[in-house]
């Protein structure tokens, strides 16, 4: 039976119940006291004294009966009703509406509550997985673009090996290195893919360690400034941190992060004599680490989302600069996985400053 038949049955239920009960009562009075019953309908005013009173006992009924029945509906039916549809749109894939919550507070409210926060999740879970499914699609598509450029060269190259076209010893040996250097390139962007896929599934394969800080970054400073050398870019290294300071992380991993950030002012350095600032900071509780370059720098307007997967300034991907957009976001995800914040500042035309903050290790 649907609930409004049911809400039918028991408004009457309210109404005819007692007032059949009364007039049984009544019936069974009026033939046992015949006499004095007659005797007191036979009075005018008891008479009308009676019929007003009868007539004032159905009013209350059929009032407490119409509040009853308008309460039960108002915080129950209308809930019930409002749940059922809602369970019926998300069985069919529909999560754009709004479950109304009853202004009394009671586990009704609670339940539409409960009901609406579920659907939110739901909403929020399905739009993730939407959008993770298209940005996969979009770095698919760019690494499988990136990847065209170096196998087109390697192929011209090793033709023009083939064909004899590199007729001496010097143009042999040059087109060797440039198919040696593709193939390089190629293997970076498909270890980006690889790594990309883990990620975005959560599966970078952590080793945690407790490491000393100063001494991991006297090593990778080392590294780092052999590397950039040939760029004409120095390193200014400074370590204001207590020399046994460690924090929790893993070794490969903060490598990467690091290697992006340096990589990345490498990329965008347009000075002459380009300058990479390394420093490392005491924060009481934490390390701070300062990664600051006096490259090309990044508008105001777009540094709050240089984190975001895909974003890069310069959206051309045939740019000289190339990329996927997605080294930031690597680096964000690391760093978080380790507890720790990331963020940047940076001056259009001046250089730009990666902080990396991980809590110490006491
Ligand atoms: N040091 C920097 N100087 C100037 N611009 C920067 C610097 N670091 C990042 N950016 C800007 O932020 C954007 C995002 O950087 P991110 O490392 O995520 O991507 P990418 O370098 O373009 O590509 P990928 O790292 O995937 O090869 C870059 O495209 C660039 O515009
Ligand atoms: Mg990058």
């Amino acid at each position: 039976m649907r609930l409004r038949y049911k809400l039918i049955a028991v408004f009457s239920g309210i109404v005819l119940l007692p007032t059949v009960l009364l007039s049984i009562c009544l019936i069974v009075i009026r033939k046992n006291y015949a006499d004095i019953i007659d005797y007191f309908l036979k009075r005018p005013d008891v008479k009308d004294l009676a019929i007003k009173l009868a007539l004032l006992i159905i009013s209350i009924l059929i009032l407490t009966g119409i509040m009853l029945v308008s309460f039960i509906y108002r915080e129950i039916a209308v809930p019930v009703g409002q749940l059922s549809e809602g369970t019926r749109r998300i069985a069919e894939g529909d999560l754009d509406f709004e479950i109304e919550t009853p202004d009394v507070e009671d586990t009704m409210a609670e339940l539409c509550r409960s009901f609406e926060y579920m659907r939110k999740k739901l909403k929020e879970s399905t739009e993730r997985t939407i959008e993770n499914e298209s940005e996969n699609r979009k770095l698919i598509s760019n690494i499988t673009h990136d990847l065209k450029t170096p196998v087109t060269s390697i192929k011209g190259y090793a033709e023009g090996l083939l064909d004899g076209v590199a007729d001496t010893p010097e143009k042999r040996q040059k087109y060797i290195r440039t198919i040696y250097n593709k193939a390089n390139d190629m293997d970076r962007l498909i270890n980006e893919l690889t790594f990309y896929a883990g990620i975005d599934t959560n599966r970078i394969p952590y080793s945690f360690a407790r490491i000393n800080i100063s001494e991991y970054f006297d090593d990778c400073v080392d590294e780092i400034g052999m590397d950039l050398e040939s760029n004409n870019i120095a390193v200014e290294y400074s370590n204001d941190l207590d020399r046994d300071t460690k924090i929790i992380a893993d070794p490969e991993q903060l490598k990467k992060v690091i290697n992006n950030i340096i990589g990345n002012s490498v990329k965008y350095m347009d000075k002459e004599e380009g300058r990479i600032y390394i420093r490392l900071k005491d924060e009481e509780e934490a390390v701070l680490i300062e990664i600051e370059d006096n490259g090309r720098g990044i508008d105001n307007k777009d540094v709050p989302y240089i984190f975001d997967r895909f974003y890069r300034t310069d959206t051309s991907r045939n740019s000289s600069k190339g990329g996927s957009g997605i080294g930031l976001s690597i680096v964000k995800k690391i760093v978080e996985d380790h507890g720790g914040r990331v963020w940047a500042q940076s001056h259009l035309g001046e250089g730009t400053a990666i902080f990396l903050e991980f809590r110490k290790n006491i």
